[in-house]
């Protein structure tokens, strides 16, 4: 008897352009799944509009954001790929997820807090609920594994205890999913604020995976280095941040470990270190931006790609649904 594959189940919020610490976190290690696993990969549109966005902008992001997944090794014949918002069993999950999850729980999020004090003006009922609407996601499609980086970690979290919580109630209806986070490259910092995550909201620290070359090199020789007089390339992330994350980056730009990177630094400084991760990251994100750019010239084979991925996502999370509605007592159609 053919085993079952384990599923696995991931998105990003095209709220940005992708950067590096969506690649080098989750997104890299996406295409090794598809061969092992059942997986279904999305652009989380819906999440975007918790914060004001342009709307020409989230289309043409997502759009691109198809074509980056294809680019990066996301065969869509090997696996499902979709839009958040063309499959409405995740908003329709969410509500009945919305009804068991604790206000207490969702004042905890760290994301949340951080959230709603950048956007002081816009502190919406959507941003407070946001991990319901993730933990659907999550949970329509019963995957073993959720891989993403380390930041949404706690969203993964209250993910396993709402779906705990639910089963408690009504018996098994949800997987209860793992996180999976790499080892290298879970928490990618600013390239000049080696203190806070590589984000979007700050673009000069930020390489987008779309960058030209030049302005990747450019970012890559201004990054923030530590103030240390031993001016070694050392992995020590609590006494040399910066350095540091830069011996990540380029660990996970190339596959080396970092005691082979300090070797081939040694003695050299930080002047040859910074342009050497900036050439290992251009040479690293070249094929995917060339790639991507192709498949954008393209139109009618990605609205196939996603159309397709609707399809067969929709059929599998419909399944889930029914089972919630006639578990929760809603009077079948
Ligand atoms: P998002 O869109 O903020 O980020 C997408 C993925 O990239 C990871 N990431 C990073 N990893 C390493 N270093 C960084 N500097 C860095 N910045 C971002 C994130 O951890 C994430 O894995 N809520 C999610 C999207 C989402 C989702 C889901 C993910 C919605 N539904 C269901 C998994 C399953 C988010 O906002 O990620």
């Amino acid at each position: 008897m053919e085993q079952q594959k384990k599923v696995m189940l991931s998105g990003i919020q095209p709220s940005g352009d992708l950067h590096l610490g969506n690649y080098l976190g989750p997104l890299r290690h996406w295409p090794e799944m598809i061969e092992e696993f059942d997986c279904y990969f999305f652009m989380a549109d819906l999440h975007t509009i918790t914060v004001r966005q342009n709307p020409a902008d989230i289309r043409r992001r997502t759009l691109t954001q198809i074509a980056q997944y294809i680019a990066c090794g996301l065969d869509p014949e090997k696996c499902v790929l979709f839009v958040q918002s063309h499959v409405p069993a995740h908003t329709q999950l969410a509500w009945v997820l919305d009804c068991f999850t604790m206000f207490g729980e969702l004042s905890r999020m760290t994301q949340f807090k951080d959230k709603s004090a950048k956007n002081a003006e816009n502190i919406n009922a959507g941003l407070f609920t946001y991990p319901c609407l993730m933990a659907a996601d999550i949970l329509i499609y019963q995957p073993d594994f959720v891989p993403v980086g380390e930041d949404q970690k706690q969203h993964v979290e209250i993910c396993r205890d709402v779906a705990v919580r639910f089963n408690g109630i009504y018996g098994d209806v949800f997987k209860v999913p793992e996180p999976y986070i790499a080892k290298v490259g879970a928490r990618i910092m600013s390239l000049n604020a080696p203190e806070t995550k590589m984000s979007k909201s700050l673009p000069e620290g930020c390489v987008f995976l779309m960058e030209k070359p030049e302005d990747i090199m450019r970012k890559f020789k201004r990054a923030v280095t530590d103030s240390d007089t031993e001016r070694c390339v050392r992995y020590d992330p609590q006494a040399k941040p910066g350095v540091s994350n830069l011996i990540q980056i380029h660990a996970a730009a190339t596959g080396k470990s970092y005691e082979v990177i300090e070797a081939e630094f040694e003695g050299k400084g930080y002047g040859a270190f910074k342009p050497a991760v900036g050439e290992a990251v251009v040479e690293c994100l070249r094929p995917i931006r060339e790639e991507t750019e192709r498949l954008l010239a393209d139109k009618t084979y990605l609205e196939q790609v996603y159309r397709t991925g609707a399809e067969r996502a929709a059929y599998v999370a419909g399944k889930t649904l029914r089972k919630v509605y006639k578990k929760v007592g809603f009077l079948p159609q």
